[in-house]
């Protein structure tokens, strides 16, 4: 049994299509699985701004029939010095799940280790896992399944969105193309995952500087801000520079397939990533994936206090690839 849901890669396409079920169950009804969250306390502890993930919790933790407990550092001891393995020993014996945002994966871990409750990843410098789940819902309801679809990311990809979409594509069995400049692909040791796990489930993983070329035959486009939470206003003018040729505009959107969506994890910067014309038009499902994070939420939640997911067995090496 897996105790904590810190990154999609910790589990197996089994856990990841349970939590699915059981989101898109909890979205048509909020009330199926009672309250079994009653008389317990959740601890949304968050050193970073948010919207969706913030509400979107204390949201399901209500729904669950649990009290949201949200803090930030200014208000724990953790601010002052307290070590993070004190802290999560000490909030284990009042609370029933853990929700942490915070930069460091590492930290996270720690904190992962030293609980005995429940610790859920509401976002990291390198994981998004929350977010996935609920595009991977978004992508089920559009196109009815996630296998064999074909998934173009286009723009700053070194960040915890295009980590997280790509081991959870890889892991359903879609394939991912990720359109970057060289100096904003992905971390190596994700892709190195990916790669290898897409080819156990007969995907694949693309890595071009092409946007034309990468959403040529997508079913869905993605893109993120090209400024991630933590990184320095003084990158923005070079980033601009670097990324227009990778925004995502009603041209280059019609290279996709005809019946191609359009997703946004959100916040947007419309004129920079994204045109208006997009994100707000009929293809756009930006919106739809911001609903998702509801019943996603209550699924993880419910998942990890019933003990219901195994997490990743030991997975054989990719097949070699045939030469030609
Ligand atoms: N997509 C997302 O995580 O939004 P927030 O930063 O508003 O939580």
């Amino acid at each position: 049994m897996i105790k904590d849901f810190l990154r999609i890669a910790d589990f197996s396409s089994e856990d990841i299509n349970h939590l699915l079920n059981l989101s898109a169950e909890l979205k048509a009804d909020p009330e199926s699985r009672g309250k079994p969250l009653d008389g317990d306390t959740v601890v949304l502890y968050f050193t970073k701004p948010s919207t969706r993930t913030r509400i979107s919790f204390e949201a399901a933790v209500a729904h669950l029939g649990g009290l949201p407990a949200m803090v930030s550092p200014a208000e724990l001891q953790l601010g002052r010095g307290e070590t993070i393995e004190d802290t999560a020993r000490v909030v284990s014996e009042y609370a029933r799940a853990f929700v942490i945002r915070t930069a460091s994966d590492e930290d996270v871990r720690r904190f992962s280790a030293a609980a005995s409750i429940p610790v859920i990843n509401a976002l990291t410098d390198n994981h998004h896992p929350c977010q996935a789940l609920a595009d991977l819902l978004t992508l089920n309801e559009r196109f009815g399944r996630i296998k064999g679809l074909r998934v173009t990311y286009v723009g700053d990809a070194h960040n915890n969105v295009t980590h997280s979409l790509m081991e959870a594509c890889a892991l359903l069995g879609a394939s991912i193309v990720i359109a970057s400049p060289p100096s904003l692909r992905p971390a190596d040791e994700i892709l190195d995952w990916a790669r290898a796990e897409a080819a156990r489930h007969g995907a694949e993983v693309v890595v071009t500087d092409d946007p034309r070329g990468a959403v040529r035959g997508a079913h869905a486009v993605y893109t993120d801000v090209w400024l991630s939470m933590g990184e320095p206003e003084a990158l923005r003018a070079e980033r601009i520079d670097q990324l227009t040729p990778y925004r995502v505009t009603p041209a280059l959107l019609a290279l996709a397939v005809p019946d191609a969506i359009f997703m946004h994890c959100l916040p947007a910067h419309r004129g920079e990533e994204v045109d208006a014309a997009v994100i707000d038009g009929p293809q756009s499902v930006a919106f739809q994936q911001a609903e998702n994070r509801l019943p996603t939420e209550m699924a993880i939640l419910y998942a990890l206090v019933n003990g219901l997911l195994n997490g990743a067995r030991e997975r054989e090496p990719a097949p070699a690839t045939q030469g030609v």
